[in-house]
């Protein structure tokens, strides 16, 4: 019997085998989870985007693998619907999702546009709120929710400009949306990972010198795998952690608990 034996949820946020979201699904997997998953729609009549996702999802025996892009308020409601013809009742959902456009991000937060700072706040903090109210009704049973954070969010990370914005608004989304569900047994819980190479992270500047700098300067001096951030949302999405709600923790070899000037060296 796995942690996840007999519960079923949905995973919105893998693109391919470096995907946070997919060390979470190879965990809650062989865990013994039920899994479907979203994904970005593919444009213009091509199916690269879904081939790439299939190609997580079949060693993993997902059947469920559906397109809904979360700035598209019909789109979550079309794969909600779906979910839950499919599914019935779910367990747990993953957010693992973030998108800013490169010349906002890769700019000093001084110079971010207008335009820029919306579409990156819609897609990385306010979709969480939209993904969390259209998945409850399908907790009929209580169960949990996670997102993805980053320590940018708490403090200022060079190169990670905006996205710190948006990952400073995703935690305390957390808390309210933690606070809004937890009458219905739904808890809402954020892993704040350390850096890991993924797609999405190469939009962010400077990028490899983060990596240098965690594994440099963190307690367990190393970077982390996306298999650690899985079983961190396990314990998360799991009855382990049945009072935890509201929560970000913290999947960082330690970085955050080290002053500036050890996180120099
Ligand atoms: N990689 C890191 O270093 C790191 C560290 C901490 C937190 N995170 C967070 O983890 C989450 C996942 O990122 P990742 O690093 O695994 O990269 P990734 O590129 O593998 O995942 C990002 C996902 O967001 C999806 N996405 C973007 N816009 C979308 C939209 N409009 N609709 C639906 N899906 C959309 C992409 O298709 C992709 O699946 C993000 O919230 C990211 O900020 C990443």
């Amino acid at each position: 019997m796995g942690l996840f034996s007999g519960k079923k949820g949905i995973i919105m946020g893998v693109v391919n085998d470096f995907s946070l979201a997919t060390g979470i699904a190879k965990f809650l997997h062989a865990e013994g989870a039920q899994l479907g998953f979203s994904h970005l729609p593919d444009q213009d009549g091509k199916t690269r985007m879904a081939q790439r996702v299939q190609r997580v999802a079949e060693p993993l025996g997902v059947s469920f693998v559906k397109p809904c892009d979360v700035s598209s308020d019909q789109q979550i409601s079309e794969f909600f619907a779906a979910v839950q013809e499919s599914f019935g009742h779910i367990d747990f959902l993953v957010h693992s999702i973030a998108f800013a456009p490169l010349e906002d991000i890769r700019c000093p937060t001084l110079e971010a546009s207008r335009q820029g700072f919306h579409t990156a706040m819609d897609i990385s903090v306010y979709s969480f709120i939209a993904v969390a109210r259209a998945a409850a009704p399908l907790f009929e049973k209580g169960g949990a929710m996670v997102t993805l954070s980053y320590f940018g969010g708490e403090k200022v990370v060079h190169g990670y400009n905006m996205m710190g914005v948006c990952k400073a608004a995703l935690e305390m989304t957390t808390r309210y949306l933690a606070l809004d569900l937890g009458r219905k047994n739904i808890r809402v819980n954020a892993v704040s990972a350390g850096p890991i190479k993924t797609l999405a992270s190469s939009a962010v500047g400077e990028f490899s010198k983060m990596l240098d700098l965690q594994a440099d300067s963190a307690p367990l001096g190393r970077n982390i795998t996306t298999l650690e951030v899985g079983k961190a949302c396990g314990y998360l999405l799991s009855d382990l952690s049945s009072a935890t709600t509201g929560e970000i923790m913290h999947v960082d070899g330690g970085f955050n608990i080290m002053s500036a000037v050890g996180r120099n060296g």
